[in-house]
């Protein structure tokens, strides 16, 4: 015989059948059936399946609208910076953009990966129009957006696009991992590592004429073999094609004066360059590039004069 395990009063009393305590008891039983009924429900709408956890990094996550902002960049960079690019490509370069990494493990990527992406663009930079860069980014591209006809790497669409961007996918996903990417040195095959060699060396591949290369002399050492300019740029020139490159080691205005061209760093780059035939001349504190330093201070000595 069923006892109501609710009653209180006394636990020999039967409540069978249908007492008025046992009517309360099974009313009560029905009520929490219903409730936890109900919480289930809630709970299973709300996540349907159980997602997998996604890989976790020690670099921060992909940015944000990530997608949105390719896209746009892509339609403000063939529209309106420099019409002619045709912009009717931009979808697909999202799909390639996209179909490089996502569902990868970002520290599987290999250049073949960026291959298709590459492929949709054919954008050939004029001779004399290169401007690399190592350590001087925000100067170097300050001077070729004043001076208009030069081109860093962030001057051509694919640069332009990915700039400042982080990005990586997760094999358990279709999504970018907006939680965590491996940092640059957590793994050798990176989602963005591999980018930027892959489009560093196809701009040094069809660069031609003089090009130059803006360097930090406000550094111990300006030229660094490991950086993407010692180590991709300067051996993807052609000698065939590319007859000089010129330095410009450029000083921090309120830094010390050094003369770093002639300088070890800068010899070590220079020895580099002639044994692949290309002349390289050296000049410190490049006069147009220091101008556009100079807006910034005015009232330094290095400003005022000559001017
Ligand atoms: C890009 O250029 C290469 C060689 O110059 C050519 O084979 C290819 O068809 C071009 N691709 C597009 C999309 O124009
Ligand atoms: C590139 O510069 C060199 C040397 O200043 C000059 O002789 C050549 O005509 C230039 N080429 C172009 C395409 O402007
Ligand atoms: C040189 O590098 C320092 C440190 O990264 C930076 O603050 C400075 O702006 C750089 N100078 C130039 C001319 O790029
Ligand atoms: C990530 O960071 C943790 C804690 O700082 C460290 O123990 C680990 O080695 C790092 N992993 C990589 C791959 O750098
Ligand atoms: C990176 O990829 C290359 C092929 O592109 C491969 O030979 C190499 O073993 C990979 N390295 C790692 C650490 O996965
Ligand atoms: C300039 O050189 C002086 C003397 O060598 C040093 O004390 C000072 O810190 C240097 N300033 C900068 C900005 O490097
Ligand atoms: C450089 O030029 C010399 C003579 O013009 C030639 O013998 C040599 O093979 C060239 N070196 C390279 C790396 O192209």
């Amino acid at each position: 015989m069923a006892r109501c395990e609710f009653s209180q009063l006394s636990r020999d009393e039967p409540c069978c059948p249908l007492s008025r305590r046992g009517r309360l008891c099974l009313g009560l039983a029905l009520l929490v059936l219903i409730l936890s009924a109900a919480v289930l429900l809630v709970a299973l709408t709300r996540s349907p399946t159980p997602t997998p956890e996604a890989l976790a990094w020690n670099g921060t996550g992909s940015t944000r609208n990530l997608f949105a902002i390719v896209l746009g960049r892509c339609y403000t960079y063939t529209q309106l910076l420099r019409p002619g690019l045709g912009s009717e490509a931009c979808p697909k370069i999202l799909d390639a953009f996209k179909s490089a990494f996502i569902s990868k493990n970002p520290c599987d990527i290999m250049k073949e990966d960026y291959q298709p992406l590459v492929d949709l663009v054919n954008q050939t930079v004029p001779c004399n129009k290169s401007l690399f860069w190592s350590k001087s980014k925000e100067l170097a591209h300050q001077y070729s957006w004043v001076q208009g006809g030069m081109f860093t790497l962030e001057d051509t669409l694919l640069g332009y696009l990915a700039d400042d961007l982080t990005w990586c996918g997760d094999p358990s996903s279709v999504e970018p991992n907006y939680q965590s990417c491996p940092r640059w040195n957590e793994c050798l095959n990176h989602t963005g590592s591999v980018f930027w060699k892959v489009i560093s060396q196809k701009f040094a591949e069809s660069a031609c004429g003089v090009v130059q290369v803006m360097l930090n002399g406000s550094l111990s050492k300006p030229f660094h073999k490991s950086s993407t300019f010692g180590s991709v740029e300067l051996f993807s020139l052609d000698p065939r094609k590319v007859h000089t490159l010129q330095a410009w080691v450029m000083h921090d205005i309120r830094g010390n004066y050094s003369d770093s061209c002639s300088g070890p760093s800068i010899r070590e780059l220079e020895s580099i360059v002639n044994k692949r035939n290309i002349t390289f001349t050296c000049q410190n504190n490049y006069r147009p590039a220091r101008l556009v330093q100079c807006v910034k201070n005015i009232e330094h000595s290095s400003c005022a004069s000559k001017i």
